[in-house]
């Protein structure tokens, strides 16, 4: 599939327009960012990474009957989508109190919730992301309250999938965002599933295997993403 224009840069994506107006590709780029941005760096190899750990947990969610925008693998960067029209609704599933919850409540991180948090926040950059209400996400417009009701069942299915998943690695997921598009009068699960956009400890040692190493300083990211890495596929990435 050749790739067309570029239609939306992201901080770590790119994606393209094809021939076929339904689809797009999206490419992962080196690019780490965080604080909306503030903070920024090449980390070597994140890309491959993040696009090899988001065809394989997209997968493992639609087995368990969640639909995706993923349509195929083009190569080690680059992914063939839907192309969706995405919800300004970012959702958070949360297993464990840290980052912003711990922040926003005078919270110690750590403690697990008895069940998993769901928060709306909503997508815009200028605004840096704020957290909303169910009913403020319906009264600007952002999403329809059946949608709400859809993302959040969604999530909470992702997330009874991703715990077990990385629970097998000896990992604990503390937390991860979602974001959804719109697709043929639906909605499917879109965007990535990565260290970037989740909390993953070590069981037992606590130790952080997601981009909170580079938020906070915590040591060199590309390390810790390559392990990661190995841990889900049981092998080096290739060419390192
Ligand atoms: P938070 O604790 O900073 O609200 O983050 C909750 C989860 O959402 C965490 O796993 C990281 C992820 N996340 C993103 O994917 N993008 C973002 O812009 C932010 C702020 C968090
Ligand atoms: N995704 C945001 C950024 O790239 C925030 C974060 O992940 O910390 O700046």
């Amino acid at each position: 599939m050749e790739r067309g224009d570029a239609l939306y840069e992201g901080k770590a994506k790119r994606v393209y327009a094809t021939a076929d107006p339904k689809k797009v590709i999206l490419h992962f780029r080196d690019d780490a960012t965080a604080f909306n941005g503030v903070k920024k760096a090449s980390i070597e190899d994140k890309g491959r990474i993040n696009c090899a750990m988001t065809v394989h947990l997209l997968r493992e969610v639609e087995a368990a009957g969640v639909k995706t925008h993923l349509i195929d693998v083009l190569n080690d960067r680059e992914l063939l989508c839907w192309k969706v029209d995405i919800v300004p609704v970012e959702v958070v599933v949360r297993n464990a109190i840290a980052g912003s919850l711990a922040k926003r409540y005078g919270k110690p991180e750590g403690a697990w919730l008895p069940w998993p948090l769901v928060e709306y926040f909503h997508k815009s950059d200028e605004l840096n992301d704020p957290l909303m209400t169910e009913d403020i996400a319906v009264l600007f417009g952002w999403a329809e309250r059946r949608e709400l009701a859809w993302m959040k069942e969604q999530s909470l299915k992702v997330n009874e999938v991703l715990r077990g998943f990385w629970s097998r690695l000896d990992i604990d997921l503390v937390d991860f965002k979602l974001e959804f598009g719109r697709l043929d009068g639906g909605l499917v699960l879109a965007d990535e599933i990565t260290a970037d956009g989740s909390r993953l400890w070590e069981k037992g040692t606590g130790r952080k295997l997601d981009k909170d190493v580079f938020r906070r300083d915590l040591g060199d990211l590309s390390d810790t993403y390559r392990e990661l890495y190995r841990r889900v596929f049981g092998h080096a990435l290739e060419g390192t």
